[in-house]
């Protein structure tokens, strides 16, 4: 199975984020991410056994627990996988903390370690054509409560995000 801990978002933040991504899909083309799969990747695990499981919830278990703040203000364009997403202008330190916590601890249980600079973003639109230049993107406050390790599965040529365990962020 393909695994990667998200902070995801709940309902009224994913309408939020539709309807952004919806707005840029007139300027930049691509496809949508289905609202029900949109999310931020904390980290990324990749291909692991149904067993290693409990080794990953073990690790979020032992996360820290306060929520916090994120402002989603840009929306870009990555023209080398052609994503147009949405980010933060900041990114707050419990989240960069919170990301790296979690990379050294896959990294200290064996698993692939991410090299690059964690940036926080949402992908929007896949195999967008262009930048979405001019669209004027409302700031979307994320009030974050929870991390989720979550499952990514192909189906009918579409990948579907599907959470397996969810943990409380305390606000
Ligand atoms: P993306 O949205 O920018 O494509 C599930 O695939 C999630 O993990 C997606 O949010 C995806 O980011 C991210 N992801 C996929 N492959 C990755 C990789 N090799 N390293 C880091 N994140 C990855």
């Amino acid at each position: 199975m393909r695994l990667f801990f998200a902070l995801w978002p709940d309902a009224e933040l994913r309408a939020g984020l539709a309807s952004c991504a919806r707005a840029c899909q007139q300027v930049s083309g691509g496809r949508l991410v289905s609202a029900e799969s949109l999310h931020a990747t904390l980290a990324f695990v990749g291909e692991v056994d149904p067993d290693q499981r409990t080794t990953l919830t073990a690790l979020a278990d032992a996360l820290p627990t306060a929520g916090f703040d994120l402002v989603l203000d840009q929306v870009g364009y990555w023209p080398h996988n052609r994503i147009v997403y949405a980010a933060a202008s900041v990114t707050p330190k419990p989240l960069s903390d919170l990301a790296q916590t979690l990379a050294r601890q896959l990294a200290s249980a064996g698993y692939r370690a991410e090299k690059r600079p964690y940036v926080a973003h949402v992908t929007l639109l896949r195999k967008a054509l262009r930048a979405p230049q001019g669209v004027a993107s409302e700031a979307l406050l994320w009030r974050i409560g929870e991390i989720a390790l979550v499952e990514s599965v192909r189906e009918h040529d579409r990948l579907v995000y599907r959470p397996l365990k969810r943990w409380t962020l305390v606000r």
